[in-house]
Formats: structure tokens, C-alpha cells, sequence
């Protein structure tokens, strides 16, 4: 079975335009998302627009703010902390990567943590991994919730999570051992891979790189995550880390790329965005 986060993202992005357009009338406005571009990367820039796009279609409001490369640290620093003290922004997105000059560590920990829409403030790490409540990051979650509707039962299966990065890798492990699986998390320097990824129940990959999970690589039957977003080298085209052709005949579920898990990432962060918004609405949530 091949899950379409397209699909999913689709059907609750248009629960979520239900919900929202009740918002005027009960809040008196609608959620508003900032999101911040420093640069012109095309696969940021590309990024952006499809937060842009959601955000239209759910009818949340979305201000999009494009800096140029060489804006400096300390002026990115004072418009995220003018954009914390502003009453009419729930939700503040600053699209990493930034230039080499510019902290990401100091950018992430600038913003509010209740405006942190995408879940990579220390605070809400903390609460993540102390099981408080939290702003779960969109990937993570968006996988969660792909696996949850396609029926794979998680608690009590051996996942594998390919990746140890702080936006994907960690968090999603997080997420799977909350859900009762049992998480190994690999990387580039697991020693024999192969060996560890036959065991995998449920196979998650976030390392980027184009066709770097073989059919040898998965068992018959697995659930096979694929997060990556590259080229391929030989086509040019958009292509994820699971070599999908040779591997999409043993899985018993797997995600496509394009119109997998990024998808789905688009749709957390407008899950999340609406839930900053009502917790500044309904201090008691
Ligand atoms: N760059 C790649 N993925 C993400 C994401 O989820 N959030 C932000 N802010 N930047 C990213």
C-alpha cells in the first residue's frame, strides 16, 4: 500500500478550513503564521510557497518576510523579538537553513516558545522529551499520524529510524518509543546497516541521500518511512532516500516522495499553528 500524505494532508487541511472559518465570529480574527526567508535557496524558497499555499487554503493568515543573505544576526534577532511582542502574530517560522554567519541555535531560541509553530525551541524539546505537554515538530508528527491512518499498529514493533538529526530523526524516535515501538536510531556510521534494517518492523529514513535504502536493505512486509528530499542524479527529478521502484514490491506500506511526508509536514505546521492561536485565545488550554 502506498500511503498519499497528499491525500491525508488534503482531507484535514479541509477539516481545518472548516474549523477556522468559525474563528472571526468566536475570536474576532483568524490564526496568523510569519514566516521568515533569509536568502533565495530554491528548495527554501520552494518550501515557503507551499506554507504560503496551506495557509490560503485553510484560511489562516500568512505573512511571508524575505531578507536578504546578508542580513546580520542581531537584525534577525530584532524582528523575531518584535514579532514575539506583536498581540496579532500566533505563529513565527524562521526556514532553515540559514547563511553560515547567522546562529541557528541563537534564532530557534529567540522566538517565543508559545509561538513556536514548528517545535524546535529548547523548552519545547525539553517538554517533548519530559513527556509535558508540547508543540510536536511537523514531521514527527505528520509521519505519526500517516502511520496511524493507514492501520499500522506501532506498540510492541521494532522501528528503525535512519537519522539522528534534531528537526527529523530525533524527535520521530521520540514519537515511536511514546507509541510503544521499540527505537534503534541509526546513521552513516551504523556498522553493517543491512543487518539492522531487515529487523526493522517500521523503517524510517531521514539521512538525504538519492536511493540510499536498497531492497536489500528492507524486509517483506515492512513499513518503510521514507523522509528524504533529493535529486536524482541520473534525472534531475525530486526523489527521496528509498530506492521506491525496488523496495515498494516488499513493503506493506511505504510513502512516495514527492506526495509523502512532505505533505504531511505542511499540514502539522498548520495543526500547530491553529493550537498557538487558541492557546493565546483560551489561556487555559
Ligand atoms: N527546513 C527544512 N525543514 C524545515 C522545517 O520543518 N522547519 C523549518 N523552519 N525549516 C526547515
Amino acid at each position: 500500500m502506498i500511503i498519499s500524505g497528499k491525500e491525508l494532508s488534503a482531507r484535514l487541511k479541509t477539516d481545518m478550513r472548516d474549523e477556522v472559518s468559525a474563528f472571526p465570529e468566536k475570536y474576532g480574527r483568524v490564526p496568523h503564521l510569519v514566516v521568515i526567508l533569509v536568502g533565495d535557496d530554491p528548495a527554501s524558497v520552494s518550501y515557503v510557497t507551499g506554507k504560503a499555499k496551506a495557509s490560503e487554503f485553510v484560511g489562516i493568515r500568512n505573512t511571508t518576510v524575505r531578507k536578504p543573505e546578508t542580513i546580520t544576526e542581531e537584525e534577525l534577532l530584532a524582528l523575531i523579538r518584535q514579532l514575539n511582542a506583536d498581540d496579532t502574530v500566533d505563529g513565527i517560522l524562521v526556514q532553515l537553513p540559514l547563511p553560515k554567519h547567522i546562529s541557528e541555535a541563537k534564532v530557534i531560541e529567540a522566538i517565543d516558545k508559545s509561538k513556536d509553530v514548528d517545535g524546535f525551541h529548547p523548552l519545547n524539546v525539553a517538554a517533548l522529551w519530559q513527556k509535558q505537554p508540547c508543540t510536536l515538530p511537523c514531521t514527527p508528527k505528520g509521519i505519526i499520524k500517516m502511520l496511524k491512518t493507514a492501520g499500522v499498529k506501532i506498540a510492541g514493533k521494532r522501528a528503525v529510524v535512519i537519522g539522528r538529526s534534531n528537526i527529523v530523526g530525533l524527535p520521530v524516535a521520540k514519537l515511536l518509543l511514546d507509541e510503544n515501538a521499540t527505537v534503534t536510531i541509526a546513521h552513516s556510521k551504523t556498522e553493517d546497516l543491512p543487518a539492522l534494517t531487515r529487523q526493522a518492523d517500521i523503517l524510517v529514513v531521514a539521512i538525504g541521500r538519492p536511493k540510499f535504502v536498497t531492497a536489500d536493505m528492507v524486509s517483506d512486509g515492512a513499513v518503510v518511512i521514507d523522509v528524504g528530499v533529493n535529486r536524482d542524479p541520473e534525472t534531475g527529478k525530486l526523489c527521496g532516500d528509498v530506492d521506491f521502484a525496488a523496495i515498494e514490491p516488499k513493503a506493506s506500506v511505504i510513502t512516495p516522495v514527492p506526495g509523502g511526508v512532505g505533505p504531511m509536514t505542511i499540514c502539522c505546521l498548520m495543526e500547530n499553528t491553529i493550537e498557538c492561536f487558541l492557546r493565546r485565545m483560551k489561556p487555559s488550554l
